[in-house]
């Protein structure tokens, strides 16, 4: 591949040909268990997070009711950073002059306005449309107004919770890299093995080791079958 080539599908920020595609679909924003205040305590007390989405720095919050809000992160009043801002329950208050705004990007607040300001009612954040699939919050990053296009039915969405599970993982290269190796299939019948496993001799072209590492209800499955062994989706955040 020649450079320019290389630069013209790995470039995916706001403005690329790439990016123009991707923002055509669902995009993994987070795990629903990084909330969870039983793995990270913070969360009871704010759950709050900066994110980093196809080179677009956002913040994703929770309200009291649990919807989330994924929202641009520099406030469209004088452009402080809204994932310093304070986590109120009903909206996210930008730490700079207090301007707030819910889940769906809309101004609820201007305190520094005079007394009967209707200001708030004409600000808006850029929000974007979440949904959550096996504790996955997927964003819709596509043209403003635009409905988002239904996330593919794969067996990962339709297994129950039981069978899956979703993990997060920081790789430092761009997201053609992490899905080339994905995808390689020479890799998996040696990387994705245990020492004890039986000899490799029987098992080259097999996508992962033969067989569960223990009983799943008395049966030891197939990595690739379902329901017998977990059903997975990742996200790769790409630098
Ligand atoms: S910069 Fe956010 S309220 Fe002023």
């Amino acid at each position: 591949m020649k450079a320019e080539q290389n630069e013209l599908v790995t470039r995916i920020g706001p403005g690329t040909a790439c990016g123009a595609v991707m923002r055509h679909y669902r995009q993994p924003v987070a795990l629903v268990d990084e909330f969870n205040p039983a793995l990270d305590p913070r969360m009871a007390i704010r759950p709050v997070k900066a994110v980093r989405v196809l080179g677009q720095d956002l913040v994703l919050f929770r309200n009291e009711q649990g919807a989330f809000g994924l929202l641009d992160r520099d406030c469209p009043h004088r452009g402080a950073d809204l994932a310093y801002g304070r986590n109120e329950g009903n909206g996210l208050r930008c730490p700079f002059h207090g301007w707030k705004f819910d889940v769906t990007g809309q101004c609820t607040e201007t305190p520094a306005e005079p007394v009967g300001s209707t200001l708030c009612q004409r600000v808006r954040q850029r929000n974007y449309p979440l949904i959550e699939r096996s504790g996955i919050l997927f964003g819709w990053f596509g043209p403003e107004g635009q409905t988002p296009p239904p996330l593919p039915a794969i067996d990962a969405f339709s297994a129950p919770a039981t069978h899956t599970f979703a993990f997060k993982g920081l790789w430092h290269c761009n997201w053609l890299q992490a899905f080339e190796v994905g995808i390689d299939p020479a890799h998996a019948s040696y990387l994705h093995r245990f020492f004890k496993d039986e000899s490799l001799e029987g098992s080259y072209g097999r996508q992962f080791r033969g067989a569960s590492a223990g009983d799943v209800q008395g049966e030891r499955g197939p990595m690739s079958k379902r329901p017998a062994v977990p059903s997975r989706f990742s996200i790769y955040a790409c630098s």
